[in-house]
């Protein structure tokens, strides 16, 4: 018989010597808010599952999916049952196996798991929480409960308790899938791994001056031409390009799939359609969307493009709208983000339809603001008007609190942390995504250029997983503010990540580091003991197919 084995990385015996219980982190990723170990073990093969039969349908079948993998891994069948009066029968201590309670006094995703030899206990009141209590009980069994290997031994669960909420509600990771595409499965590994750190949302970057990502009914040519440049920069040099076409797209079939696919691992996805500016891709599809009325051609190199949307023409509203309604139809997410980062005022500064519109709309420059910032301000407004009218809000880069921004947006702070803290000081809700610590395609260290040319031309600061570990999201904010700051999220630009192999070593262990920030409270994360744990979930990784960067 060959126990799989729990390191205790922090044993604190109680005071006395006479408790039952100690605490230990039992390798959990993100670290549970309190965990406490018994002694003991409860038998999790053959264990009947015991489901309130009040659960809805989706959290039913969310915990049928974990039974099986669990028959799969002890080679023994798990009943499941929904029998009434589980909570009395529970009160009275009479029911063996699993029990998952509805508790509705608990906050939205937060959970509590208790074992004991006889029986294990999971409340939590909707479907993220049960989720999130299901993947650490599987996190506390061996690692065949992810790959689908039989376990050699008994298969068992340590008796212990956990209490578990998350810090942020808003855990966000970003994929760019537009300077370089992932296939449909390679963006379900990423939103497999991502899940199995608690991460809640997908902030999907679909459109950029690179390549159009997205099917658009309307607009067959953003797909036929947008969705392909006819080389890729190499490097930083500018001058260097392989020549070689390079392109895809999604169905709006493989659309609804992966928002299908993401909503079961309790996964929102947010779209981002970025707009005025890295619109290049739609502007070579559709040249009446540019001041110059083009040619344009989907960009071949990196950077800003001086060239983005002519919005002195209602056409281009027309079209941008026409653009949200399939959007909309495509993905249930309250919050849609429209981009707004990096976009140049050249064009519209020359332009004599943009400067009309200024005119005709008596904008005036001022207050640190140009004429032309604050037409941004009116294509901003519009569009979040617009999709005000169809329930939905809009986040956007923090380059949309420049000059004016009507009440509402949420702002995403990467240009450091000051945006944020001024959108927060302003009454805004914030996503805090600051490069020096969120930028994923940052190298991980200085000899990453060995390893492959994706991390090596990674941008040239370098910041690991340390550096993302000690991030505190609240630094910097007035204490009145703070509840503006609904989350974190970390960015995978992909420039010069091109691959799986790129992308999961970027990724891997900063994503693991990440889930702490976003979920643990400060006084709960310690990064001595946050890589104690990390080994396991490395081989882990390794055993799933996953790249990863050793530390
Ligand atoms: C950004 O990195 N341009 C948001
Ligand atoms: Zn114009």
């Amino acid at each position: 018989m060959k126990l799989f084995s729990i390191a205790l990385t922090t044993v604190m015996a109680l005071a006395g010597g006479t408790a039952l219980a100690e605490t230990a982190s039992l390798d959990i990723i993100p670290q549970p808010q309190k965990v406490e170990v018994g002694k003991g073990s409860f038998k999790a093969s053959g264990a009947t599952f015991n489901c309130d039969p009040a659960l809805d349908r989706n959290t039913l079948d969310l915990i049928r999916v974990f039974s099986s993998r669990l028959s799969l891994l002890a080679g023994r069948n798990n009943s499941f049952a929904t029998p009434v009066g589980l909570d009395r029968a529970l009160s009275r201590n009479q029911v063996k196996g699993f029990i998952f309670l509805l508790d509705s006094s608990l906050q939205n995703e937060a959970y509590t798991i208790h074992v004991t030899p006889k029986n294990a206990v999971v409340k939590a009141s909707g479907y993220n929480g049960f989720l999130y209590a299901i993947q650490t009980l599987k996190q506390l069994l061996p690692d065949g409960i992810f790959t689908g290997e039989k376990a050699s031994g008994k298969v068992t669960i340590p008796c212990c308790s956990i209490q578990d909420s998350p810090r942020f509600a808003y855990r966000g990771l970003m994929l760019d899938c537009a300077r370089h595409f992932y296939s449909v499965e390679e963006v379900k590994k990423f939103l497999d791994v991502a899940a199995m750190y608690k991460i809640n949302r997908f902030h999907w970057h679909l459109t950029e001056d690179q390549g159009w990502r997205i099917e658009i009914k309307k607009y067959p040519l953003l797909t036929e031409v947008g969705a392909f440049r006819s080389g890729t920069q190499q490097t930083y040099d500018r001058r260097k390009n392989d020549g070689i076409r390079y392109g895809g797209y999604y169905t709006q079939d493989q659309i609804r799939d992966i928002v299908a696919y993401a909503g079961k691992l309790g996964i929102i996805v947010i779209p981002e359609l970025d707009l005025p500016g890295h619109m290049l891709a739609a502007m070579a599809s559709y040249p009446w969307l540019g001041c110059t009325g083009g040619p344009y051609e989907v960009w071949t190199k990196w950077g800003v493009s001086d060239q983005v949307l002519c919005v002195g023409k209602e056409s281009t509203f027309e079209f941008l709208f026409n653009v949200l309604d399939e959007i909309c139809e495509l993905f249930p997410s309250e919050y849609l983000h429209i981009g707004g980062d990096e976009c140049p005022k050249k064009e519209w500064a020359k332009c004599p339809v943009c400067q009309a519109k200024i005119a005709e709309l008596g904008i005036k420059d001022g207050d640190g603001a140009t004429k032309e910032q604050r037409l941004q301000n009116y294509v901003t407004k519009r569009v979040q008007d617009y999709l005000e009218t169809k329930g939905r809000k809009i986040i956007g880069w923090d380059e949309i609190l420049e000059g004016d921004l009507a009440e509402g947006a949420t702002v995403m702070s990467w240009r450091g942390t000051k945006g944020g803290i001024q959108a927060a000081g302003m009454g805004f809700d914030v996503i805090m995504s600051p490069t020096d610590y969120c930028y994923l395609d940052y190298k991980q260290g200085e000899n990453d250029r060995e390893t492959f040319v994706g991390a090596g031309y990674a941008r040239s600061k370098f910041y690991d997983a340390e550096n993302l570990y000690n991030y505190e999201p609240l630094d910097g904010f007035d204490a009145g503010t703070t509840a503006h700051i609904t989350g974190v999220q970390a960015n995978m630009w992909t420039e010069y990540i091109r691959n799986d192999k790129e992308l999961f070593y970027m990724l891997i262990p900063r994503l693991q580091a990440l889930s702490e920030v976003q979920w643990c409270a400060p006084a709960n994360k310690d990064y001595g003991r946050f890589t104690g744990k990390l080994g396991k979930h490395l081989k882990l990784m390794e055993k799933l197919g996953y790249n990863y960067r050793p530390l």
